[in-house]
């Protein structure tokens, strides 16, 4: 084929394509009044880049949760628009674990501050499209809860001079989620 005509084609199915993904495409949507713009901003980019293909959540204009029980398959994720997602070390737990039950979703897909970020914004923003019952909380009115503190004062007590071990709050929160665990010793003596 003659390049132009190629260079013709090929931009001919990219305007296709554009226009057929342009159908029902969300974009990653955080309102310019939340006190946390730039974080959650930052989470849901995330979120989108790691976790959209198996959960969903309209924030982050992601879609991978099975939306029909049928077709759906082993590893698709709760969908976190109806599912409330509080409070934040909840999250953390999850990314950490590998879901609750460690056994589908990865390990650790975010890690560090961007671990933080994302579980922020899945914290703030999961849940808001969950039907209210009576005697239920609606998800924004339960507390988000804050990230365990890594203070250097903890270090400390802990012993030593290892200020730099617990750097990173993520290898903190990990030792935190680990022994936090429920139930790990009770699996293991089966
Ligand atoms: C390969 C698919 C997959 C990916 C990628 C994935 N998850 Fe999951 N996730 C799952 C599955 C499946 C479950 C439910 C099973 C379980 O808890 O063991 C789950 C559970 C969770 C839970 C617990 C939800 C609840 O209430 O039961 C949270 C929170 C979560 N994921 C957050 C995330 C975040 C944040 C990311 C991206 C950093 C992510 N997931 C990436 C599949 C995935």
């Amino acid at each position: 084929m003659r390049r132009p005509a190629k260079v013709l084609l090929m931009s001919a199915s990219i305007a296709v394509a554009g226009l057929a993904s342009a159908c029902g495409t969300q974009r990653i949507s955080i309102p310019k009044s939340d006190p946390n713009y730039t974080s959650n901003l930052l989470g849901a980019q995330l979120f989108a880049q790691r976790c959209s293909g198996c959960h969903t959540l309209s924030y982050a204009a992601t879609h991978g949760s099975a939306a029909n029980p049928r077709t759906a398959q082993f590893n698709n994720g709760p969908n976190f628009d109806v599912r409330c997602e509080r409070p934040i070390t909840r999250v953390l737990y999850a990314i950490q674990n590998g879901g609750f039950s460690g056994a589908i979703m990865p390990q650790n897909v975010v890690v560090g501050p961007d671990a933080i970020a994302v579980a922020r914004f899945v914290a703030t923003y999961a849940g808001r499209q969950a039907k209210s019952a009576p005697g239920v909380t609606q998800c924004v009115d339960l507390p988000i809860g804050t990230i365990p503190a890594t203070t250097p004062t903890a270090t400390t007590a802990a012993g030593a001079t290892s200020t730099t071990a617990a750097a990173t709050p993520a290898t903190t929160t990990a030792t935190t989620a680990t022994h936090a665990k429920p139930g790990t010793t009770a699996k293991k003596k089966k």
